[in-house]
C-alpha cells in the first residue's frame, strides 16, 4: 500500500509532463517584423485543418510510429506477414509506396469543405517520420512520385503541390507539416546498425561528416518545399528530438521529458542548424511562420499543445492540435468527435486566446471518412452565425466561468459572451449571469444571429442578460450562442 501512495504522484507527474511538453517551452517572440505581422494574421485565424496522410494509410496504422522501436501499446505492429521480425516489418511497411493509389484523390473537394467549416489554414504532412515523401524529392526516391509507386502516373501525383494549390485557391494558409526525424534516410538510421529508438542510431558528434549529410539532405527537402510549392505560410516542422543539445543545466531546467526517464527521453545532439535554415527559408517565403516543436528558442514562433486544451489562457500564440476523429493517421471506420464537443473545444481554445488545428486522415483512396465531411458541415453552419465572436478576436479576463467563454474583437473591443449549452441539451436560459465583466454605460447587447437588443443589468460580479422568450424558441442556431456587448467597463 505504501508503495501505491508513493507510486501514484510520481505516474501523475510522469503522465503531465508527457502531456505538457508542447506547451511548456519558455517562448522567444520573433524580432522579424514581417514574422511578427503574419503570427498576428495567423492568430485571427482560429481555426485551422491537418492532415496527416501517407502510404501507411493503406494498413489503418499510427503514422510511422510501428518501425520505431520503442514498444507503447499505440505502436503495436499489426500489420504485415511477421510483425514479430522487425527487419521483415520494415520492409514491408516500405513496400506500402508500390501499393499506394489513392485514385479518388480530390483536394478541391477537401478544400471547399474545410472552407465551408470555417478553416482558415491547411497544415499537411509533406513528409512524417517514416521519411515517406508525399512530394516530389529529388534527394529520395521513397515517395509518392517514384516511378515504381502506381500513383506516379497520375497527373495529382504531386499530391502536397495539388492541395496547397486546392486550398489556397479557397483562400487557406498553406502549412507544410514536415518531419525532420527521417527513418528511412540511412544518414539518420543508418542500416549498419540496428535502430535504437526514435533518435539517430549513431552519435552525430563522433560521425561529422554522416551527420552533416543528413542536415544537407533535410535543408535541400525543406527548400524544395519553400521553393517549388507557392506561396508557404507556416513551416510545422515536428520531431523535437532532432535539436542541438542543450548544457545540462539549461536543460534540467526545462526539458520536462528527459526528466521522465522513459527510453525516449535520451537525448542526443542532433544540430540541424535551425536558424539558418529558418533565414535560408525566409528568403523565399518572408515572414513564415516556422513552428520547431517542442525546441526552445527563437524558431518555434508558436506552440503546440498537442490532443488537448490547455487549462488556461497561454500568455503566447498557440494552437492545439486535435485529432477530429480516429487517429492522426485513417483507421478504418473512425468515430468523430460530436459537433457540439468540437464548437465547444473551439470556443474554449479562442477563449484562451489559441487556435484549434483539427486534424483528420485521408483514407488509402483518397477519400475522407463521411463523418469528416458531416462534422465540418455542421461546424461551418455554427461559424456562419457567430465567426465575428470567434475570427479576429483576442483572449479577455477572466477567460471562462463555468460554461461561459469570453472573447474580444481587437480592434472594436467589443465583447462577445459565448454560452455553451449544458450537457441536458436546454438551449439557453431566461437570463444567465456573465462574471468578472462589465457593460458600459451605453453598452448595446445583442445575440449573434438574432435581431433585436436583449436588456441586461450590472450587478456586483459581473453583467446579467435577458433572452426574451421569443427569441430562446427561434434561436438563431444550436449548441451555443454569442451575446455581443457593444463595449465593457
Ligand atoms: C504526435 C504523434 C505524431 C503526430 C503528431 C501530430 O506527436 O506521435 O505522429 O504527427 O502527434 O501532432
Amino acid at each position: 500500500m505504501k508503495k501505491l501512495i508513493l507510486f501514484i504522484p510520481i505516474l501523475f507527474v510522469l503522465i503531465a509532463n508527457a502531456q505538457y511538453e508542447h506547451e511548456v517551452t519558455n517562448y522567444t517572440w520573433p524580432t522579424d517584423e514581417k514574422v511578427l505581422e503574419k503570427l498576428d494574421d495567423w492568430q485571427d485565424m482560429k481555426f485551422g485543418l491537418l492532415m496527416h496522410w501517407g502510404s501507411y494509410s493503406q494498413w489503418g496504422i499510427v503514422e510511422s510510429w510501428s518501425i520505431c522501436p520503442e514498444d507503447y501499446g499505440w505502436c503495436q505492429r499489426k500489420k504485415g506477414s511477421n510483425p514479430d521480425d522487425y527487419f521483415t516489418y520494415k520492409k514491408e511497411y516500405e513496400n506500402l509506396k508500390l501499393s499506394f493509389n489513392p485514385t479518388a484523390f480530390n483536394p478541391e473537394k477537401w478544400a471547399k469543405a474545410a472552407s465551408n467549416a470555417g478553416m482558415k489554414y491547411v497544415v499537411f504532412t509533406t513528409k512524417h517520420h517514416d521519411g515517406f515523401c508525399m512530394f516530389d524529392s529529388k534527394y529520395t526516391d521513397y515517395k509518392i512520385t517514384s516511378k515504381e509507386s502506381p500513383f506516379s502516373g497520375n497527373p495529382k501525383a504531386n499530391v502536397t503541390k495539388e492541395i496547397f494549390n486546392a486550398f489556397r485557391a479557397e483562400g487557406l494558409w498553406a502549412g507544410a507539416y514536415f518531419s525532420k526525424p527521417d527513418w528511412h534516410n540511412e544518414n539518420y538510421w543508418d542500416p549498419k546498425f540496428p535502430p535504437f529508438d526514435r533518435n539517430v542510431n549513431y552519435d552525430p558528434d563522433l560521425y561529422p561528416e554522416k551527420w552533416e549529410k543528413f542536415v544537407d539532405f533535410t535543408h535541400n527537402q525543406i527548400m524544395e518545399l519553400m521553393t517549388d510549392y507557392g506561396k508557404v505560410d507556416i513551416l510545422w516542422l515536428d520531431g523535437g528530438w532532432v535539436s542541438k543539445k542543450e548544457p545540462e543545466a539549461v536543460r534540467n531546467s526545462y526539458n520536462v521529458r528527459e526528466k521522465s526517464g522513459f527510453i525516449k527521453g535520451r537525448t542526443v545532439n542532433q544540430d540541424i542548424r535551425m536558424s539558418e535554415l529558418a533565414a535560408k527559408a525566409r528568403e523565399k517565403q518572408p515572414g513564415l511562420i516556422v513552428v520547431d516543436r517542442a525546441v526552445r528558442g527563437p524558431n518555434q514562433n508558436y506552440l503546440t499543445p498537442e490532443n488537448r486544451v490547455p487549462d488556461a489562457q497561454l500568455p503566447y500564440p498557440w494552437e492545439s492540435c486535435i485529432i477530429a476523429g480516429g487517429g492522426w493517421s485513417w483507421v478504418p471506420n473512425p468515430q468523430f468527435m460530436s459537433p457540439k464537443q468540437s464548437i465547444h473545444m473551439l470556443i474554449d481554445i479562442v477563449a484562451k486566446g489559441g487556435n484549434l488545428l483539427y486534424n483528420i486522415g485521408p483514407g488509402p483512396d483518397g477519400r475522407w471518412p463521411a463523418g469528416a465531411y458531416e462534422l465540418l458541415d455542421a461546424m461551418g453552419k455554427w461559424i456562419d452565425v457567430n465567426g465575428e465572436a470567434i475570427y479576429s478576436t483576442r483572449a479577455i479576463e477572466p477567460f471562462k466561468t463555468e460554461n461561459i467563454c469570453l472573447t474580444q474583437q481587437k480592434d472594436t473591443k467589443a465583447v462577445y459572451a459565448l454560452y455553451l449549452e449544458e450537457a441536458d441539451g436546454a438551449g439557453i436560459p431566461e437570463s444567465f449571469e456573465v462574471k468578472g465583466i462589465f457593460a458600459a454605460k451605453n453598452a448595446k447587447l445583442s445575440m449573434l444571429g438574432a435581431k433585436g437588443n436583449l436588456k441586461w443589468q450590472n450587478t456586483d460580479s459581473g453583467v446579467k442578460i435577458f433572452i426574451p422568450k421569443k427569441m430562446r424558441q427561434n434561436l438563431p442556431c444550436d449548441l451555443a450562442w454569442a451575446v455581443k456587448i457593444s463595449e465593457v467597463k
